[in-house]
C-alpha cells in the first residue's frame, strides 16, 4: 500500500543520531533535573527558544504544550462556552474541527482559496451580524490546501479581529517548511487578539510531542490552569531534548535539508500528476508544507477511495476536511512521507483507479 494520505513527516529526515546524542547527554548530565516534575508552563529555556522566533513575544507569554494539538484543545476549553461561534476555513484541518466541536462550538465556515482564508467573505458575514468568539487559521501552507494567506488578507483579518473583538487562533506547524521565502507575520497583529501555536512535530519529530502557544496576557493564567488539569506539564525529557536541538549548530542545516527534500518531492508529485492526468485535474502549487490539494475530474473522491485502495494506494478525500457534500471532487495528497519512487507509483495507481 502506498499512502499519500497521512500527514506524517518523512522518517528518513528524523535526526535520530543527533537526538540520541542529546538524549544521552541530558540523562547523564542532568538526569535528576529532567526526570523530575516540571513547571506547568514549561521549561524556561524552551519558552525562551520559542519566544525568540515570535516577534513581540517574551518567554513569559509562551506556554509549552504537548504538541500544537494540545494548544488547540487548551485554548478551546479556556474560551469556549456551549454554542459559541468559531470561524474555520472550508476546507479545514480535521483535528481543529474535532476540538472545537468537542468543546461545544458552533462552526461557521469561510472558503479557503489560493490566497488562504477569504477574509472578504468573513467581513461580509461580520457586517451582516456574525459575532464569532474566535477565528481559526493556518496562515502558512494550510492543511489541506497548501495555501498561504496573502499579506493583504492578514492585515485585513487583524483589523477585523480588533473591530469585532474576536480572537485569532493561528496554528502554524508548517511555517519552517517553506520552499521560497520564509513567511512573515505583519507587525500590526494585535498580541491581545492573537494566539499563536507552534510545534516541532514537522521539523524534529512528532513523537517528542512538543509544541508551544503564545497567548495574550489575560489568557495566560486560565490556560495554565487548564493545562495543569490535563497533564500537569509536557514531558520534561522531551522539552530538554527539544531545547538543546533547537539551539544546536546542526539544526539550521537540518531545516534546510527538510525544505530541499520536500520541495523536490512536491515537484516529483506534480510532474507525475501532469503526466498521468494530463489536463484532467487542477491544483495550486504549494510554496511550502506537506500537501497538494487537487481537484480530480473523477466525480466523488469518497467513492474513488475504495477503488484506489484496491489499486494499492490511498489519499484523503476532500469531504474529510469539512461538511459533507462540499469539495467532493477534491483530494489531499501528501508528498512528505512517501519516497520519490512511491510518489510516482502511487500516482500511477491513482490514475488506474479513476479509469
Ligand atoms: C494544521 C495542524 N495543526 C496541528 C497539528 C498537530 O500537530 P502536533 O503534532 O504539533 O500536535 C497538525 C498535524 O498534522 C496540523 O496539520
Amino acid at each position: 500500500m502506498i499512502s499519500l494520505a497521512g500527514g506524517l513527516p518523512d522518517p528518513a529526515l528524523f535526526p535520530t543520531i543527533e537526538l540520541s546524542v542529546i538524549a544521552q547527554r541530558i540523562l547523564a548530565e542532568r538526569g535528576r533535573e529532567v526526570l523530575q516534575y516540571g513547571e506547568t508552563a514549561g521549561s524556561p529555556i524552551l519558552r525562551e527558544r520559542f519566544a525568540a522566533a515570535l516577534p513581540g513575544v517574551v518567554a513569559d507569554d509562551v506556554i509549552i504544550t504537548t504538541g500544537s494539538q494540545q494548544g488547540l484543545d487548551l485554548i478551546a476549553r479556556t474560551i469556549l462556552d456551549d454554542g459559541d461561534m468559531v470561524v474555520v476555513g472550508d476546507p479545514e484541518y480535521l483535528g481543529a474541527l474535532q476540538v472545537f466541536r468537542t468543546h461545544g462550538a458552533h462552526l461557521q465556515s469561510v472558503p479557503v482559496d489560493a490566497d488562504g482564508l477569504d477574509v472578504d467573505h468573513l467581513e461580509y458575514q461580520l457586517v451582516g451580524g456574525l459575532r464569532p468568539k474566535a477565528c481559526y487559521i493556518v496562515a502558512n501552507f494550510h492543511n489541506p490546501t497548501g495555501a498561504s494567506m496573502s499579506r493583504a488578507r492578514r492585515l485585513q483579518l487583524a483589523a477585523l479581529a480588533d473591530r469585532y473583538g474576536f480572537l485569532v487562533i493561528e496554528d502554524d506547524p508548517y511555517r519552517d517548511i517553506f520552499f521560497d521565502a520564509a513567511p512573515v507575520s505583519p507587525e500590526c497583529e494585535n498580541p491581545n487578539r492573537y494566539v499563536r501555536l507552534r510545534s516541532v512535530s514537522k521539523t524534529l519529530s512528532p513523537g517528542l510531542r512538543v509544541g508551544a502557544m503564545a497567548v495574550p496576557r489575560w489568557l495566560l493564567e486560565p490556560v495554565v490552569i487548564a493545562k495543569q488539569s490535563c497533564d500537569l506539564h509536557t514531558s520534561t525529557v522531551s522539552q530538554a531534548i527539544a531545547a538543546d536541538a533547537m539551539a544546536a549548530s546542526w539544526y539550521p542545516p537540518h531545516l534546510a535539508e527538510i525544505r530541499s527534500v520536500y520541495r523536490t518531492k512536491r515537484d516529483v508529485l506534480i510532474r507525475a500528476l501532469e503526466i498521468e492526468f494530463a489536463g484532467r485535474l487542477s491544483f495550486s502549487t504549494p510554496a511550502g508544507g506537506m500537501f497538494l490539494w487537487v481537484d480530480l475530474d473523477a466525480g466523488d473522491t469518497m467513492a474513488l477511495l475504495p477503488k484506489a485502495l484496491e489499486q494499492g494506494m490511498c489519499f484523503v478525500p476532500g469531504e474529510a476536511f469539512g461538511l459533507p457534500t462540499h469539495r467532493s471532487s477534491w483530494a489531499r495528497l501528501s508528498f512528505a512521507t512517501a519516497s520519490a519512487e512511491d510518489l510516482v507509483e502511487g500516482v500511477g495507481r491513482l490514475a488506474a483507479a479513476t479509469k
